[in-house]
Protein backbone atom coordinates (compact mmCIF):
# COMPACT_ATOMS: atom_id res chain seq x y z
CA UNK A 1 0.00 0.00 0.00
CA UNK A 2 1.20 3.22 -1.26
CA UNK A 3 0.14 6.88 0.04
CA UNK A 4 0.85 10.49 -1.57
CA UNK A 5 1.89 12.78 1.24
CA UNK A 6 1.56 16.11 -0.52
CA UNK A 7 2.08 19.69 1.37
CA UNK A 8 1.45 23.11 -0.01
CA UNK A 9 2.77 26.44 0.13
CA UNK A 10 5.32 27.93 3.04
CA UNK A 11 5.20 24.47 4.63
CA UNK A 12 9.26 24.62 3.46
CA UNK A 13 9.48 27.04 5.69
CA UNK A 14 8.16 25.33 8.89
CA UNK A 15 10.59 26.09 12.24
CA UNK A 16 11.15 29.63 10.57
CA UNK A 17 7.36 30.80 9.86
CA UNK A 18 5.36 32.10 12.34
CA UNK A 19 6.70 29.32 15.26
CA UNK A 20 3.67 30.45 17.65
CA UNK A 21 1.33 28.81 15.22
CA UNK A 22 3.20 25.98 13.25
CA UNK A 23 5.89 24.71 16.00
CA UNK A 24 9.74 24.74 15.88
CA UNK A 25 10.28 22.24 13.76
CA UNK A 26 11.63 22.40 10.23
CA UNK A 27 10.18 20.25 7.04
CA UNK A 28 13.16 17.99 7.27
CA UNK A 29 11.70 16.82 10.52
CA UNK A 30 7.78 16.74 9.16
CA UNK A 31 9.33 14.23 6.60
CA UNK A 32 11.04 12.12 9.07
CA UNK A 33 8.02 12.45 11.33
CA UNK A 34 5.64 10.80 8.10
CA UNK A 35 8.68 8.26 7.41
CA UNK A 36 8.84 7.19 10.57
CA UNK A 37 4.47 6.79 10.78
CA UNK A 38 4.66 5.15 7.35
CA UNK A 39 7.12 2.47 8.64
CA UNK A 40 4.60 2.29 11.85
CA UNK A 41 2.14 1.62 9.85
CA UNK A 42 4.11 -0.72 7.25
CA UNK A 43 2.72 1.53 4.48
CA UNK A 44 5.15 3.54 1.69
CA UNK A 45 5.40 6.94 0.99
CA UNK A 46 5.88 9.59 -2.00
CA UNK A 47 6.46 13.05 -0.23
CA UNK A 48 6.00 16.32 -2.33
CA UNK A 49 6.14 19.65 -1.09
CA UNK A 50 5.78 22.27 -3.50
CA UNK A 51 4.91 26.31 -3.55
CA UNK A 52 2.95 26.35 -6.90
CA UNK A 53 -0.67 25.28 -7.11
CA UNK A 54 -0.15 23.59 -10.99
CA UNK A 55 2.54 21.68 -9.27
CA UNK A 56 0.40 20.55 -6.21
CA UNK A 57 -2.10 19.56 -9.38
CA UNK A 58 0.05 17.86 -11.66
CA UNK A 59 1.27 15.59 -8.84
CA UNK A 60 -2.21 14.98 -7.84
CA UNK A 61 -2.65 13.51 -11.43
CA UNK A 62 0.49 11.91 -11.12
CA UNK A 63 -1.33 10.19 -8.35
CA UNK A 64 -3.87 8.20 -10.36
CA UNK A 65 -2.91 4.63 -10.31
CA UNK A 66 0.35 5.03 -8.47
CA UNK A 67 -1.12 5.47 -5.20
CA UNK A 68 -3.71 4.34 -2.90
CA UNK A 69 -4.26 7.27 -1.32
CA UNK A 70 -4.18 11.18 -0.58
CA UNK A 71 -2.46 12.97 2.19
CA UNK A 72 -2.43 16.51 1.35
CA UNK A 73 -1.84 19.79 3.26
CA UNK A 74 -2.98 22.24 0.61
CA UNK A 75 -1.98 25.38 2.85
CA UNK A 76 -3.09 28.09 1.88
CA UNK A 77 -4.35 27.09 -1.12
CA UNK A 78 -7.05 25.38 1.00
CA UNK A 79 -8.93 28.05 1.04
CA UNK A 80 -8.64 29.61 -2.60
CA UNK A 81 -7.96 26.13 -4.66
CA UNK A 82 -11.08 24.95 -6.69
CA UNK A 83 -8.06 23.43 -8.99
CA UNK A 84 -6.60 21.31 -6.16
CA UNK A 85 -10.59 20.35 -5.37
CA UNK A 86 -11.11 19.36 -9.15
CA UNK A 87 -7.82 17.28 -9.04
CA UNK A 88 -8.67 15.53 -6.22
CA UNK A 89 -11.99 14.71 -7.31
CA UNK A 90 -10.92 13.61 -10.94
CA UNK A 91 -8.55 11.37 -9.65
CA UNK A 92 -11.16 9.45 -6.98
CA UNK A 93 -8.55 8.30 -4.66
CA UNK A 94 -9.61 8.52 -0.76
CA UNK A 95 -7.84 11.20 0.46
CA UNK A 96 -7.50 12.77 4.03
CA UNK A 97 -6.64 16.62 4.89
CA UNK A 98 -4.32 17.85 6.98
CA UNK A 99 -3.54 21.27 8.82
CA UNK A 100 -1.13 21.61 11.73
CA UNK A 101 -2.72 24.67 12.99
CA UNK A 102 -6.25 24.86 13.79
CA UNK A 103 -8.02 26.40 11.23
CA UNK A 104 -11.32 26.75 12.74
CA UNK A 105 -10.13 28.54 15.63
CA UNK A 106 -8.24 31.30 13.31
CA UNK A 107 -9.52 34.11 11.09
CA UNK A 108 -12.72 33.04 9.15
CA UNK A 109 -11.46 32.77 6.12
CA UNK A 110 -9.51 30.00 6.74
CA UNK A 111 -12.90 28.20 7.59
CA UNK A 112 -13.28 27.29 4.17
CA UNK A 113 -11.85 24.44 2.86
CA UNK A 114 -12.08 23.27 -0.99
CA UNK A 115 -9.85 20.76 -0.50
CA UNK A 116 -11.34 19.14 2.31
CA UNK A 117 -14.84 18.86 0.00
CA UNK A 118 -12.66 15.39 -1.70
CA UNK A 119 -11.39 14.63 1.57
CA UNK A 120 -13.00 11.64 3.35
CA UNK A 121 -11.67 12.85 6.63
CA UNK A 122 -9.89 16.14 8.12
CA UNK A 123 -7.12 16.07 10.84
CA UNK A 124 -6.61 19.62 11.89
CA UNK A 125 -4.80 21.04 15.12
CA UNK A 126 -2.82 18.13 15.48
CA UNK A 127 0.46 19.15 14.88
CA UNK A 128 2.78 16.35 13.09
CA UNK A 129 0.43 13.75 15.06
CA UNK A 130 -2.41 14.92 12.22
CA UNK A 131 -0.10 13.17 9.72
CA UNK A 132 0.29 9.56 11.29
CA UNK A 133 -3.77 10.04 11.96
CA UNK A 134 -4.51 10.62 8.42
CA UNK A 135 -1.90 7.79 7.24
CA UNK A 136 -3.38 5.30 10.17
CA UNK A 137 -7.28 6.50 8.83
CA UNK A 138 -6.26 5.79 4.96
CA UNK A 139 -4.46 2.63 6.04
CA UNK A 140 -7.84 1.03 7.68
CA UNK A 141 -10.03 2.67 4.73
CA UNK A 142 -8.28 0.89 2.18
CA UNK A 143 -7.86 -2.30 4.21
CA UNK A 144 -11.98 -1.86 4.48
CA UNK A 145 -12.42 -1.97 0.80
CA UNK A 146 -9.98 -4.65 -0.12
CA UNK A 147 -11.47 -7.15 2.63
CA UNK A 148 -14.81 -5.84 1.20
CA UNK A 149 -14.12 -7.24 -2.66
C1 LIG B 1 -2.18 25.32 7.27
C2 LIG B 1 -3.29 26.32 7.57
C3 LIG B 1 -3.50 27.27 6.42
O1 LIG B 1 -4.54 28.19 6.71
C4 LIG B 1 -2.23 28.06 6.16
O2 LIG B 1 -2.40 28.89 5.03
C5 LIG B 1 -1.03 27.20 6.01
C6 LIG B 1 -0.90 26.01 6.85
C7 LIG B 1 -1.86 24.42 8.48
O3 LIG B 1 -1.21 23.40 8.30
O4 LIG B 1 -2.23 24.76 9.61
O5 LIG B 1 -0.11 27.52 5.27
O6 LIG B 1 -2.63 24.46 6.23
Amino acid sequence: MKFLVLNGPNLNFLGIREPDIYGKQDYAALEDFVRAAAKEYGVEVELYQSNHEGDLVDKIQWAYGKVDGIVINPAAYTHTSVAILDALKAVALPAAEVHLSDVNAREPFRRISYAGMACRRSFIGLGFEGYRQAIRYLKELCQGEQEAE
